[in-house]
C-alpha cells in the first residue's frame, strides 16, 4: 500500500527513469532468435521483462546479467521445445509477441499468464497467425493457449486496430515465412519492432502505415542501448506539472514520435516542458525532459491518431486533466477497456473517490477539471499504471490518500515511490 499525506512543497532534482519496457521485450526476443550475442544496456529490470526472460530461457535461450547488462546468446531462428507451460505473468507484450515467434517453431507450446492476462483478448493475434499456418487448440481467445508452429506462409494483413502487439506478432511470425508479408494499420502504433528488426539485419521497409518485411532473414545479434521509458516518465512529468515551483529533469528518455504523444498533450494543456539534448541511440531518439510546475493548465481533446501515441499515458494525463481548467475529452480509446484493467471504468471509479469530476463513455471519458481533490482510500485494480496515476493524484488532494494493491507497480517501475520521494522538497 502507498500512503500519500500532505502535498509536497515542490519537486526538484533530476533522475533517470527505468529502461523502456517495449524496447527491452523486443531486444530480448530478437536477441534470442538471432545468431551471436546481443548485449542490452539500460534494460528494464521489472516483472514484465522478467517474464519474457523466463519464457525465453524455457525455450532454450541462454540469458545472463553482467555489469547491469543482459547478455543473450542467440540460438538463431530455431528455439527448443519448452519442458513446461510458459508463464507471461501480467505481460500482454510477452504473451502476444512470443506467440509470433512460436508460430515459426516446429513444436507445440502452451503459454499462460496471471488472472488479469487470462482475461485479455488473444484472438486478435491468433487469427492472423492461423492464416499464416500456425495451429491452435479451439477458440484460443484467452490464455492459456496451445500453439503448434512450423512452416508459415506470408500474409497481407490490415489490422482492425492500431496495436503494436498485433503488428509485432505478425512481423515476428513473418520472419519464418518465405516471401513478403505486409501489415497495414489504421493509425501508426509504436514502431520499435520495425526499427529494431532493421538493426538486426532484416529486410524491412515502412511507408506511412504500411510495413513490408521479407521472410527468412539471417538476423545478427548486436548491442542495444535502451532509452528511459516515456511511459514511466509520464507519471513524474505529471507530478511535477501539478505542483507549483517544481523543476524536474528526467534524463535519457525515449522520445520516439510514435510514443511521445504525452509530451504533445502536456504542451497543449499549457504545462511548462522543455526537450533538451535531443540525440539518437541506435534508431531510437532520446532526450532530457525538463518540467516546471505551476503553469495554468487547460482541458484538451484527445482522439484519433493521437490515441496510440499515448495509449499507456492516459491514466497519468487524466490526473492532470482533473485539476486543469475546463473539460478534457478523450475518445477513440476503447482499447483502454482491455488493458491490465478496464482503464476507462476502473480509472473513472477510483478517481471519483478522490472527488474528480469524470464521466466514462464507451470509448473514453470526459473530465471536468476543478481545484481541490480530497484524499481517499483507492484501489490499483491490479493495474500498475492505475496505481501510479492514483499515487500522483493523491499529491493534488487535501488529506491522506491510500493506494491499495500498489505492489503491482513492480510490473513496470519497481522504484517508483522512492524515485518520486527523492524529488520531494519539504
Ligand atoms: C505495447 C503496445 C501497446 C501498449 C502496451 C505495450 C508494446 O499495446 O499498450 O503497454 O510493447 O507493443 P497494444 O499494442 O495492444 O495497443
Amino acid at each position: 500500500m502507498i500512503i500519500i499525506t500532505s502535498p509536497p512543497e515542490y519537486f526538484s532534482g533530476q533522475l533517470t527513469v527505468p529502461g523502456d519496457k517495449s524496447i527491452t521485450h523486443r531486444a530480448l526476443m530478437l536477441g534470442a532468435i538471432s545468431r551471436g550475442v546481443t548485449e542490452i544496456k539500460g534494460f528494464l529490470d521489472a516483472e514484465d521483462c522478467r517474464a519474457t526472460i523466463n519464457c525465453l530461457r524455457l525455450l532454450g535461450v541462454k540469458i545472463n546479467v553482467r555489469d547491469n547488462r543482459l547478455l543473450i546468446e542467440g540460438r538463431g531462428m530455431n528455439l527448443k521445445k519448452a519442458s513446461k507451460v510458459l508463464d507471461a505473468g501480467n505481460s500482454g507484450t510477452t504473451a502476444r509477441l512470443i506467440l509470433g515467434i512460436l508460430a515459426g517453431q516446429d513444436f507445440e507450446t502452451t503459454i499462460s499468464g496471471d488472472l488479469s492476462l487470462q482475461k485479455r483478448p488473444m484472438k486478435r493475434i491468433v487469427e492472423p497467425l492461423q492464416s499464416m499456418g500456425a495451429l491452435f487448440n479451439g477458440e484460443s481467445d484467452r490464455l492459456p493457449i496451445t500453439i503448434k508452429g512450423g512452416k508459415l506462409a506470408p500474409l497481407n494483413y490490415k489490422t482492425p486496430r492500431a496495436s503494436a502487439q498485433i503488428k509485432s506478432a505478425i512481423l515476428l511470425a513473418a520472419l519464418y515465412a518465405e516471401g513478403v508479408t505486409t501489415v497495414e494499420e489504421p493509425y501508426q502504433s509504436r514502431n520499435h519492432t520495425e526499427l529494431m528488426l532493421a538493426q538486426f539485419g532484416a529486410n524491412i521497409s515502412v511507408k506511412e502505415r504500411l510495413v513490408t518485411l521479407e521472410g527468412l532473414p539471417a538476423l545478427k545479434g548486436r548491442p542495444v542501448r535502451v532509452p528511459g521509458d516515456i511511459s514511466a516518465a509520464a507519471f513524474l512529468m505529471v507530478a511535477a506539472a501539478l505542483v507549483p515551483d517544481s523543476e524536474v529533469l528526467l534524463k535519457d528518455v525515449g522520445i520516439n514520435p510514435a510514443r511521445r504523444g504525452v509530451i504533445d498533450v502536456l504542451f497543449q494543456m499549457g504545462a511548462h516542458i522543455e526537450i533538451q539534448q535531443e540525440r539518437q541511440w541506435g534508431s531510437e531518439p532520446v532526450a532530457d525532459i525538463l518540467i516546471r510546475g505551476g503553469s495554468s493548465l487547460k482541458g484538451v481533446e484527445i482522439s484519433g491518431a493521437m490515441i496510440p501515441r499515448l495509449i499507456d499515458e492516459i491514466p497519468a494525463l487524466a490526473v492532470l486533466a482533473a485539476v486543469a481548467e475546463g473539460k478534457t475529452v478523450i475518445r477513440d480509446a476503447d482499447e483502454l477497456r482491455v488493458k491490465e484493467s478496464d482503464r476507462i471504468s476502473d480509472l473513472a471509479g477510483q478517481l471519483k473517490k478522490l472527488g474528480v469530476n469524470i464521466t466514462e463513455t464507451d470509448d473514453g471519458m470526459d473530465i471536468e477539471g476543478k481545484a481541490g481533490l480530497k484524499g481517499a482510500d483507492v484501489e490499483s485494480c491490479g493495474d500498475h499504471r492505475l496505481a501510479m496515476a492514483l499515487a500522483v493524484a493523491g499529491l493534488a488532494a487535501e488529506g491522506e490518500t491510500a493506494v491499495h494493491g500498489a505492489e503491482i507497480i513492480n510490473v513496470s517501475f519497481p522504484g517508483f515511490m522512492p524515485a518520486l520521494r527523492s524529488l520531494i522538497i519539504k
